[in-house]
């Protein structure tokens, strides 16, 4: 089994450069399918989810080079429409080719994504909200065979909750539909600009005309065109609270700070120091770490992807704190780790409260999902031993070369695969 042994205690010191984002990289490799043209991408991270994208647009017909640096992606006109539960399985964006192929094709068999560690994972916002765009569905046997007979027609659709998926699977669907489609209650998040930013780039016309509005018009075509996906704005809050927990110093390059304003705030008022520049972020953490109460919700605020990397951090508060996760049902499967750790966390519902002063022990551990494990492996950070992480799938994932950048901030870090 992959694991990872990691060496504590470690205090980070040195550079980090942050990748590109595996949550922008997603809906924009599924709007390529929008394109009979040549797409080039650059600077998409090489995790295990965007593999896996590309394999499920090789299996819709996509001509994929890649030589690491540009992906190229061609799609001709007779595009399959059949999305496989094997690939859609290990990756819930895979449901995001469901937009895309009901624009361009009128039809479109997708697997539904299934459930995960963190939660039962429904699309039901993403299907009510393509029915009224004239797609009619049905689900049989764990697909959603989806058809719009008249083809895809321009309305105004309000999301009943925010959801990231939701949003982005409408607007690469409305960019082809016809006439002209306004989404309400959208989500914001950054990837969600750099989604439409592409879209924009290849043709199609979609614009923000209110906080959580956006205007599509319907196009006939796209062209072809070059794109470098944004900065990983995830990995870039994972080292900074990775600083902040080893009283470490880093400079994080690559990502405008703007972008992770609420973290920056929170580690702020927990006491790291904390300069930006343009494109940088230099952290020093703090011997003292003050307690903190945080509440995860949509963009722009404190977003649940760094709810467990903050838990641990917080174990090392100066008092108790609690953290309330408003976004997914079971996202603390990361809290059982912790405790064999030493941590004191208890959970009723989808409160977690965690008591301060921990002194972390080294032990054998087990990943559940993906920023669970990466929680792990900073809890390993601050305990003296060796810490085995198994089941590390779920780290690579989402985080390019960790051990590679761990190492050179000063880790003793060993991949087993
Ligand atoms: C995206 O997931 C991200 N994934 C997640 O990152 C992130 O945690 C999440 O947004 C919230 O920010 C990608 O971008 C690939 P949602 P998504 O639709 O789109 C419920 C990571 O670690 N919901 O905003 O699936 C849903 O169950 C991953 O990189 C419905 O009820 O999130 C959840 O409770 C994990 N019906 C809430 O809404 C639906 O049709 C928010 O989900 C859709 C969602």
């Amino acid at each position: 089994m992959k694991k990872l042994e990691v060496f504590g205690v470690a205090k980070l010191k040195g550079q980090i450069k942050i990748s590109g984002s595996k949550n922008a990289s997603l809906p924009i490799l599924a709007a390529t399918l929008l394109s009979n043209k040549k797409i080039f991408l650059t600077n998409l991270p090489r995790v295990k989810d965007i593999e896996t994208m590309l394999l499920l647009l090789k299996s819709l017909g996509s001509i994929i080079e890649d030589n690491k640096k540009v992906t190229t992606i061609k799609n001709n006109k007779q595009v399959k429409s059949f999305a496989s539960y094997s690939l859609v399985k290990t990756m819930r964006a895979g449901i995001l080719v469901l937009g895309p192929l009901l624009a361009k094709f009128g039809k479109a068999k997708v697997s539904l994504p299934g459930g995960c560690a963190i939660g039962t994972r429904p699309v039901d916002i993403h299907l009510k909200a393509l029915s009224k765009l004239g797609v009619k569905y049905k689900i049989i046997q764990g697909y959603v065979h989806a058809n719009a007979p008249k083809g895809l027609i321009g309305a105004n659709i309000r999301f009943p909750k925010i959801s990231v998926g939701a949003t982005e699977n409408l607007i690469i669907a409305a960019s082809l539909a016809k006439g002209k489609t306004i989404l309400s209650n959208c989500a914001i998040e950054p990837e969600i600009k750099d989604l439409v930013n592409f879209l924009n780039k290849i043709g199609c016309n979609v614009k923000w005309i209110s906080k959580r509005k956006v205007k599509i018009e319907g196009v006939t075509k796209v062209s072809q065109s070059n794109y470098q996906v944004m900065p990983d704005r995830i990995e870039a809050g994972t080292y900074l609270i990775a600083a902040a927990l080893t009283e470490g110093n880093l400079k994080i390059i690559g990502i405008d700070p703007k972008i992770i304003n609420t973290e920056i705030n929170v580690l702020k008022k927990i006491g790291a120091k904390i300069i930006q520049k343009k494109n940088e972020i230099s952290i020093w953490g703090s011997k003292k770490i003050k307690n903190i109460n945080i509440r995860t919700s949509p963009y722009p605020g404190f977003p649940t992807d760094l709810q467990a990397q903050m838990m641990v951090l917080l174990c090392k508060a100066n008092k108790k704190s609690y953290i309330r996760e408003e976004i997914f049902e079971n996202r603390f499967m990361h809290v059982a780790e912790l405790n064999r750790m030493g941590a004191k966390i208890s959970v009723v519902g989808n409160k977690a409260t965690i008591e301060g002063n921990i002194e972390f022990k080294a032990a054998e551990l087990m990943a559940t999902d993906l920023r669970a494990s990466v929680s792990l492996i900073l809890a390993a950070l601050v305990s003296k031993g060796k810490s085995v992480i198994n089941r590390i799938y779920h780290l690579d994932r989402g985080y390019e070369d960790i051990e590679k950048k761990l190492k050179k901030i000063g880790v003793k870090i060993k991949r087993f695969n």
